[in-house]
């Protein structure tokens, strides 16, 4: 599966004690790159990794606060490269709080280095952002700098990033060109940052409008031509299209051109920078941004898709299911005690419980909006994936996981995090299907069956004492095999740090 696959890559290519490589001929790591992958490897679970990546970036920052490119000659600091650096420290202050001065100096360079509309500064003519006859990269791509510099004057409760984040947005609103494909400079990469921001920004009339746009050149394959006037495709752009098409619902152009995404990977799990006749866009080299925009753009896929189909998923489930009856029996009486139902769909398990211990602290989280607002009133809910999920160590007495790891494509990963949020001796309870069983219904492609004691195995890991058995679900009373229900009760608190296990998994 291309998500797994692009995993891999990073992996390879991640390098030991910095960040992600530029390519696969170039081996070195850059700031801009770097700062952006952090975010991507928190929403998949590589926490060790991303406070590697985040670490390094401390070791490159320049004295004036900025980030660039080693070797570039004129030796100063990039705004777009710096708003990507904070774009990864933001999701990572609460894990690192050294972070927060180093942040602080990035964003103060930021603000500082724009005029006094809100422009940040560009390379000049002929220079890094030069497209040869295209004329130069459309300064535009800094609406991408503006989301993580919201968020940092969220976090660090500072003003004047937020003042400075209005009027930069005012100005290029006004000033530029941002939902015209058929310029000649609008390779789909850079317009994609554009179209991102946008919607980052609350624009999304302007995003869905930049989107048509490009919508009209889309082939029946899902092809998008890296510019309106050629025929070859720019990898990350397609893939960065997929990830707004899907944020703005556009479902069946988000699903084909991931389709066709899909089938440029390399065995890898890398892309090179574009395909096809006349491609001139590191058409040569696997580069790390592409494999980025390809996981986000999955990410994004699986979630729209329950947004999308939460219409048919219940909102109520009978107290006689065995399901139900499983996870009432093992978790006990749970007044006063604080439950998680991780993946939780429209609600239905945590309405019961609800109705039946009216004391107890209820979390519900999905990562599909349109599926939580199903949830009952009295019932907390949160909009997170299991993979990185905002709760501290050790804050639940029972977690719940019902047909949701199944879609959670990292395993270990999640197992992990459900553990992590659970108290010593609280209990963990997942529900899903049967992998021998597979082929007994239809299912989407990122849908994972497991086997029994392989994942009882990834539990012990992760310091829970496990026993599981198959249920029955629905009308079926006398089990049959298709469900099973894993019990954990956490003895202690996991012993390796997931530094450790990652740098490991990175030399490997
Ligand atoms: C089959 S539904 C099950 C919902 C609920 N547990 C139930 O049994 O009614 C799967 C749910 O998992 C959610 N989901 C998928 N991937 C997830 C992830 N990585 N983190 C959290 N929720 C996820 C989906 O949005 C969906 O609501």
């Amino acid at each position: 599966m291309m998500l797994e696959k692009a995993l891999r890559w990073v992996r390879a290519n991640s390098v030991p004690g910095a960040g992600i490589v530029i390519s696969s001929r170039q081996r070195s790591s850059y700031p801009e790159v770097t700062g952006y992958f952090i975010p991507t490897l928190l929403s998949v679970g590589y926490k060790g990794l991303a406070s590697q990546y985040a670490r390094w970036l401390l070791s490159v920052q320049r004295d004036d606060g900025s980030f660039g490119m080693d070797g570039d000659p004129c030796g100063c600091g990039f705004a777009f490269d710096t708003g990507q650096v904070v774009r990864g420290w933001v999701t990572m202050i609460d894990r690192m709080p050294s972070l927060e001065a180093p942040l602080r100096r990035a964003c103060d360079w930021l603000v500082r280095s724009a005029d006094s509309s809100g422009r940040l500064p560009v390379p000049g003519p002929g220079g890094a952002w030069s497209l040869g006859r295209r004329g130069e990269v459309n300064e535009a791509i800094h609406l991408y700098v503006l989301p993580p510099l919201r968020d940092a004057a969220e976090i660090l409760n500072e003003r004047s990033y937020r003042e400075f984040v209005g009027k930069s947005l005012d100005h290029y609103l006004r000033n530029a060109i941002l939902t015209d494909f058929r310029q000649p400079n609008a390779l789909t990469h850079f317009y994609g940052y554009v179209q991102e921001a946008l919607v980052d920004l609350g624009c999304d009339a302007e995003a869905r409008a930049g989107m048509a746009s490009v919508a009209e050149l889309q082939q029946p394959t899902g092809a998008v031509p890296a510019y309106h006037d050629v025929e070859w495709v720019c990898s990350t752009g397609l893939a960065q299209l997929a990830l707004v098409w899907f944020r703005l619902g556009e479902t069946a152009r988000g699903n084909k051109a991931a389709e066709f995404l899909s089938s440029l990977q390399s065995g890898s799990g890398g892309f090179y920078g574009s395909y096809g006749v006349g491609a001139d866009y590191f058409a040569a080299e696997e580069i790390s941004w592409a494999v980025k925009y390809a996981i986000e753009s999955v990410q994004r896929q699986i979630s729209s898709h329950f947004d999308n189909t939460a219409t048919s998923y219940q909102s109520d489930i009978s107290p006689s299911d065995a399901r139900v009856e499983a996870v009432l029996q093992r978790l006990g009486d749970l007044n006063g005690k604080r439950l998680l139902d991780a993946g939780c769909g429209k609600g239905r398990y945590v309405k019961l419980i609800k109705q039946l211990y009216p004391e107890a602290m209820i979390t519900a989280m999905d990562v599909s909006p349109q599926m939580l607002r199903h949830v009952p009133q009295g019932i907390r809910t949160v909009q997170n994936s299991i993979l990185n999920m905002p709760f501290a160590d050790g804050e639940f007495d029972a977690v719940i996981c019902i047909e949701a790891l199944e879609h959670a494509v990292q395993i270990e990963e999640s197992v992990r995090e459900l553990a992590r949020v659970l108290a010593v001796n609280g209990k963990l309870i997942i529900i899903d299907k049967n992998a021998e069983k597979l082929g007994s219904l239809e299912i989407p492609s990122w849908e994972k069956w497991f086997d029994t004691e392989e994942l009882a195995s990834m539990m012990r890991e992760e310091g829970l004492e496990v026993s599981s058995e198959f249920v029955g679900y629905d009308g079926v009373r006398r089990p049959d095999g298709l469900f099973v229900c894993w019990s954990g009760t956490k003895t202690c608190h996991k012993r390796e740090s997931p530094e450790s296990l990652f740098l490991e998994k990175t030399r490997g």
